[in-house]
């Protein structure tokens, strides 16, 4: 059976879609479903926004514009994929062999990563600019809050740290086989191993986060919602989780106003979703 994925990446869904079609006919199959949204969702209206932004954005917080990583598999199992950005109903394709975002909303930049290293992606102009001199295959990207270094993680599962605006970069040796990799407000810096097992690289190595399910399935992990001050937000499953730099963790439990905001989110993501679906069908 072909497995088909399309990822709204940037702040992080992931939408994996079983084909029912053994022969593709098309190009493109974004049949979503059987989709599973797994991640903590962000509220886009951005509607009170100007007034209080810490209150009326509520948990979660996005912007109007939304990264969806399309990944195509065709006749010979390759896989080819694209990020598109989706704004104001409209998708639009704007790298190939990419699939690594970060969204600096509510800056109107975003990091791309593709198999030719990384691209800035402007939201509001929509222009696209190569970023540094690095051409490393790139799979993950994240940027620190306080400043502008860049974490890459690289198809052969190596982190670097990226600095001198793409110019140069470093291994992170404490990071072991990662698959995917996040900061937090304050810059720590997590990964999820080969295990599926989250870890937080720390000066004296990398620390296993404990407190967590022993086989945690279906992981994903990113920066928090902004009102979480502290830590990085991880999920196994639907189950969201909060984790340390000192290598501990919490589950996350939902208040009702968030319940709300996620539901919202799921609907708006389900618009987004069919919109983006129709368009690349046409
Ligand atoms: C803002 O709210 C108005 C009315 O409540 C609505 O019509 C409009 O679509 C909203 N804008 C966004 C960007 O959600
Ligand atoms: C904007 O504020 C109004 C009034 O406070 C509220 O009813 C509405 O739900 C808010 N909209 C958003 C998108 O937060
Ligand atoms: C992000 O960095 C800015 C600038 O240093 C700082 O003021 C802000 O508090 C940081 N954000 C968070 C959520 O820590
Ligand atoms: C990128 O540019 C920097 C500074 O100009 C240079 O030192 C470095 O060798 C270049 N790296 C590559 C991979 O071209
Ligand atoms: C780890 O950090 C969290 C968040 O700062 C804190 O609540 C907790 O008490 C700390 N645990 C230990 C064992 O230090």
């Amino acid at each position: 059976m072909r497995v088909l994925l399309v990822c709204l990446a940037g702040l992080l869904v992931c939408l994996k879609t079983a084909d029912s079609h053994s022969l593709p006919q098309k190009d493109y199959d974004t049949d979503s479903s059987n989709h599973d949204i797994t991640n903590p969702l962000y509220d886009t209206s951005g509607n009170n926004s100007s007034s209080d932004p810490d209150n009326s954005r509520g948990m979660f917080d996005f912007g109007p514009t939304t990264f969806l990583v399309h990944y195509v598999t065709r006749d010979d199992n390759k896989e080819y994929k694209s990020i598109y950005a989706h704004k104001n109903g409209k998708a639009k394709k704007v790298l190939e062999d990419g699939i690594a975002v970060f969204d600096e909303f509510p800056k109107s930049r975003a990091y791309l990563g593709n198999k030719d290293g990384i691209y800035i992606y402007d939201t509001e102009t929509e222009k696209l600019e190569k970023y540094g001199n690095l051409s490393d295959s790139v799979i993950g990207i994240v940027k620190e809050n306080r400043t502008d270094d860049l974490y890459i993680l690289t198809e052969d599962h190596v982190v670097y740290k990226v600095t001198e605006e793409g110019t140069k970069k470093i291994k992170v040796n404490e990071a072991e086989h990662a698959e995917r990799i996040a900061l937090d407000w304050d810059d720590n810096l997590y990964y999820i191993g080969a295990n599926d097992h989250p870890y937080v690289v720390a000066s004296d190595g990398a620390k296993k986060i404990e407190g967590l399910p022993a086989n945690p399935t279906s992981v994903f992990i990113c920066r928090p919602p902004i009102k979480i001050k502290h830590g990085a937000w991880f999920m196994s499953g639907k189950q969201p989780y909060i984790i340390y730099p000192n290598a501990t963790s919490k589950p996350y439990v939902y208040n009702d106003q968030e319940k709300l905001e996620h539901e919202k989110r799921i609907r708006d993501l389900d618009v987004i979703f069919s919109q983006f679906r129709n368009q690349i069908e046409e």
